[in-house]
């Protein structure tokens, strides 16, 4: 697509196609080079194992614009890290480090036309994903895979940006099981969440907020976030062996610390939202989304968060804050920024 005829401010989450991906290849227990393709297929054979067992694992990732036209990655190590986590979970391979962060660089390097410019609210989102690619009819691990990073040009992941929005609760459906994949990032997981998704959208809703898959009593993550709340100047988030550790809700925790807030990390018992002042979903793609209601289906009960419809001061205030450190308004004091020399 020309420059010209992209919409940076209205862009939504969605795949564009950019110029090129970055490709690299696990074979005889060694890592390969980096192959830089336009080609957006991959040619498998049909027994891969990702195909039938489910050996798939991705990240999210987020390159900015900031105000002094320079372009910063953020957290790119936690990303890494997280990745290697998934990989030892699910039994493949993982990544080093220094080749995730080398190939996030290379990717926005060669896609740089695409990074929306400052002030347009967009990003240029990264998503790396690992597949196993070895024929497998047996169920064990492949032992060769194939890891890319391909880049896009995003817009807010709900519809409207920092506004809040609805989220429903519903019992019948679970993401993850209590010793499961839900830590980690594994397609899978994905999967599983659609029909509670779905059933949220279809009734006005715009995700599902999971309750813990063991006891159906405390709450879990909500959609394709985490979720957090704020009571007594308290930034409250759930502890779960069933969630994802979001990098946004680490740097938010940071950030209410270094706002002079408290930080809670605990089990949150769903009927505690009665007391809430503000709730939010923090994300990559949700970054720090405001929630106005939750309807819990099982109890009938609409816990009303946001009485005036409008997002909250703390909410407003760690939302402002983590998008300045991103796109260099607020000094980047924790070093989470890694510039990319575009
Ligand atoms: N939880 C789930 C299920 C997710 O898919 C994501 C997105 O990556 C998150 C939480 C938020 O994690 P992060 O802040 O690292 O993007
Ligand atoms: C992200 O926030 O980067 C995610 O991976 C969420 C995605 C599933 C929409």
């Amino acid at each position: 697509m020309a420059n010209e005829t992209i919409d940076w401010s209205n862009l939504s989450f969605s795949y564009m196609k950019t110029d090129y991906n970055v490709r690299c290849t696990f074979r005889d227990g060694k890592w390969g080079e980096i192959e830089v393709c336009t080609d957006e297929t991959i040619t498998m054979h049909m027994a891969a194992s990702c195909l039938h067992y489910g050996q798939e694992i991705f990240e999210g990732l987020k390159a900015f614009r900031g105000v002094d036209g320079k372009v910063r990655l953020f957290r790119v190590d936690e990303n890494a890290k997280r990745m290697q986590n998934s990989a030892k979970g699910i039994m493949m391979e993982p990544i080093p480090v220094e080749l995730f962060e080398e190939m996030c660089k290379k990717v926005i390097e060669l896609n740089a036309r695409f990074i929306p410019p400052y002030g347009t609210g967009s990003s240029l989102y990264l998503r790396p994903l690992e597949i196993g690619i070895e024929p497998r009819v047996g169920v064990n691990p492949a032992t060769e895979y194939l890891f890319i990073i391909f880049a896009t040009p995003v817009g807010p992941y709900f519809k409207g940006g920092f506004q809040t929005t609805n989220v429903a609760i519903y019992r019948e459906f679970d993401r993850a099981a209590p010793l499961g994949t839900g830590r980690l990032k594994v397609g899978g997981n994905y999967a599983c969440g659609m029909r509670a998704t779905a059933k949220a959208k279809a009734n006005g809703y715009s995700a599902a907020l999971f309750l813990d898959p063991k006891e159906k009593k405390y709450l879990d993550e909500c959609g394709p976030a985490n979720f957090f709340c704020v009571k007594d100047d308290t930034y409250i988030t759930p502890k779960s062996g069933s969630i994802l550790p979001s990098i946004t809700n680490m740097s938010l925790q940071q950030i209410a610390r270094d706002l002079g807030m408290k930080v809670d990390c605990r089990p949150v018992p769903v009927e505690e939202l009665a007391e809430v002042e503000e709730a939010a979903e923090c994300g990559t793609a949700a970054v720090c989304t405001p929630i106005g209601k939750i309807y819990d289906d099982g109890t009938d009960i609409t816990y009303v968060i946001a009485k005036d419809g409008q997002p909250g001061p703390w909410t407003t205030k760690l939302y402002n804050r983590l998008r300045g450190i991103q796109l260099g308004e607020v000094e980047d004091t924790h070093n989470w920024c890694t510039f990319i020399d575009v």
